[in-house]
């Protein structure tokens, strides 16, 4: 099963590319901008990632993101990232990033869309990888600060598909962001936002009906409402879980407990991600082996993430049949061994 997963064609539609930022690469854009860290070693920082929730993993996350300043920083970070996508046959990737991290420290919109658009680009040009780039907005700040972002991001609409929703959870409901998710869908962005990882069902309720989501990032609390399960379902709306993630900040005690494998046998389009790989402990082939290690499952159940993460991407019709066809081609060859 390991080596299934390995080669297994996979498509990654919830990764926050500063989540990407590996401690080595920290420490050495640290070096490289002349700040100073308060960890010792790229060792001392992994050992201090120990979460109970969202907000004490944010907190570290934030402070990590320090070190990005350059256009070359994002760059990096994003060439990086890519590397482990090609390591783990990952076809197509839609990356989101977080503009007011970085222009709240006085860094520009500018350097940071230009870093990681250049990365992409050299990504499908070398490595064959496509993608897509989503903009979320931090929804502890405000609605108006919300505003102002999506303003900056108008100058550069052709380079980002889709705005979303993500930060602290709790206290920040879908509605707050309601006026600054139409004015997006005005400027013809698509949209999708974090609701119901450690936020009630009703959060996910009102990303669909408040902010037209195309998708739910996370969304695993949707079992607790038995009609917006079954609403799920009749819509085929995709949630993107990140089962690693999910452990990481406690919101499953186990992946035993974790509840992906039963959503996709009730029928919810589920994919599977890896939100914030360098801090929670694994790409997208730890995160598909994670699963299958804790969970009885067919490599047909496997394969149907990729169909379920082709289908809820932001690809065109064309390109979401050409690499259906990789998937099934890739299952027929696995019967046959
Ligand atoms: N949830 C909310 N916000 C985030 C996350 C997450 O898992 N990762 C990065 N920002
Ligand atoms: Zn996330």
């Amino acid at each position: 099963m390991k080596t299934f997963i390995q080669s297994l064609p996979k498509v990654e539609l919830h990764i926050h590319i500063e989540g990407s930022l590996e401690p080595e690469l920290l420490f050495s854009l640290a070096q490289r901008n002349q700040i100073s860290l308060p960890y010792a070693s790229p060792e001392a920082l992994r050992k201090a990632y120990e979460f109970e929730d969202l907000q004490s993993f944010l907190d570290i996350y934030y402070q990590g993101a320090g070190v990005l300043q350059q256009k070359q920083d994002f760059y990096d970070l994003t060439w990086a990232y890519l590397q482990r996508c090609k390591q783990d046959n990952v076809i197509h990737t839609e990356i989101f990033f977080d503009p007011q991290t970085h222009t709240d420290r006085g860094v520009a919109f500018e350097t940071v869309i230009e870093g990681i658009d250049a990365a992409l680009k050299a990504g499908q040009q070398q490595l064959g990888i496509s993608s897509n780039l989503i903009m979320c907005f931090l929804r502890h700040l405000s609605e108006e600060q919300a505003i102002e972002t999506l303003r900056q991001a108008l100058p550069y609409k052709d380079k980002i598909v889709a705005v979303g929703l993500d930060s602290s959870e709790l206290g920040h409901p879908p509605e707050k962001f309601q006026r600054v998710f139409e004015q997006a869908r005005e400027q013809g962005f698509l949209t999708v936002a974090h609701a119901g990882e450690e936020g009630p069902a009703q959060n996910i309720v009102d990303s669909i009906e408040l902010l037209g989501v195309s998708r739910v990032d996370h969304g695993v609390r949707c079992v607790d409402s038995e009609s917006l399960l079954a609403r799920l379902i009749a819509s085929k709306m995709p949630l993107t879980v990140c089962p690693l993630s999910n452990i990481k900040l406690c919101v499953f005690d186990n992946m035993q407990q974790h509840n992906i494998v039963e959503l996709l046998r009730q029928g919810v389009a589920v994919t599977i991600n890896s939100d914030d790989p360098a801090y929670f402990g694994g790409y997208m082939t730890d995160n598909f082996n994670a699963v299958a290690n804790a969970h009885t499952i067919t490599m047909q159940e496997l394969a149907q993430f990729t169909i379920n993460a082709i289908e809820a991407s932001f690809i065109s019709d064309s390109q979401k049949q050409a690499y259906r066809l990789l998937v099934d081609r890739y299952l027929e060859k696995a019967a046959l061994i």
